[in-house]
């Protein structure tokens, strides 16, 4: 079994690569269900992708990790998380957050992508996100054959990263869509209400409107410019992976993708 949650893709392009074979599992889609317990075949090796956010696991992720069941203890249970720069506690969080389930991470590893928080960062200009892509690619490849061979690499904070707690306390702060608001340039296409992962986005009379407090930050809503976070995104250009762009995975359908097993 392969989990993912991807706010802006860049997580789902790393599960598409490791998830190959077996069917990938959108944790959106699972907090829409309510889906928590899951069975395994004897042998079956568990793994996750999902982005780092302030050196934590985002909000949604979090309580979704919180809940989650299996049968049987997995045969391998790993994390890949993507990050920009830091993947700080990360791992210690996620490792911390199964833990209340009995389940014992084996291994997790780290895959630099491009920054996707347009609220504190300057987005990677288009041209020089290949560069990027080129060297995920290359150790996802590298990934995938420490997973055939279910390397160990139990959850460490990435050495230097200091006031872990304080870094994650701050980002659940920001988690608030009070901090939203759209601007004249909104076309009304509603993407914007199928990516965010709470549904706290309905278009009434055609204007994205936040009709809940509930937020994780995973910058979905503002791929289009129209969407600003205060004033800390105006002007400011928006990320998307481009396997998003393309439309392969869809809060609203879900996603699909075929691959390579790891078992
Ligand atoms: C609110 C927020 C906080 C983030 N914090 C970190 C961080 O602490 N360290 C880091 O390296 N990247 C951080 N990022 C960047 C994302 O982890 C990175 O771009 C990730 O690949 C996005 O994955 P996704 O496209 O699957 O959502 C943060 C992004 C957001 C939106």
């Amino acid at each position: 079994m392969f989990f993912y949650y991807s706010g802006t893709g860049n997580s789902y392009a790393a599960a598409s690569v490791l998830g190959d074979c077996c069917a990938l599992t959108d944790i959106m889609a699972c907090m829409d269900k309510g889906e928590f317990s899951f069975s395994l075949e004897e042998g079956e090796s568990v793994g996750f992708a999902c982005p780092v956010c302030n050196g934590g696991i985002p909000k949604l992720a979090a309580d979704f990790f919180r809940q989650l069941r299996f049968d049987r203890q997995p045969a391998y249970l790993y994390l890949v998380l993507t990050y920009s720069d830091h993947w700080g506690n990360a791992a210690v969080h996620f490792a911390s957050l199964l833990s209340e389930a009995g389940l014992e991470l084996d291994a997790f590893y780290a895959v630099p992508m491009p920054e996707n928080n347009v609220i504190e960062h300057v987005i990677l200009p288009e041209e020089e996100r290949d560069a990027v892509y080129e060297r995920a690619e290359e150790l996802l490849k590298e990934i995938a054959r420490r997973i055939d061979a279910k390397e160990k690499n139990p959850a460490f904070c990435e050495p230097g990263y200091k006031d872990a707690e304080a870094k994650y306390s701050a980002y659940l702060d920001m988690c608030h869509t009070s901090h939203f608001h759209v601007d004249d340039q909104c076309v009304s296409c509603g993407i914007c209400a199928t990516r965010c992962p709470y549904h706290s986005i309905r278009l009434i009379d055609g204007v994205p409107t936040w009709i809940k407090d509930e937020c994780t930050l995973c910058m979905g809503c503002m791929r289009c410019g129209a969407i600003h976070y205060d004033e800390a995104t105006i002007g400011k250009k928006r990320y998307t992976h481009p396997l998003l762009k393309k439309g392969g995975h869809n809060h609203a359908g879900h996603s699909q993708a075929g691959g390579h097993a790891h078992s």
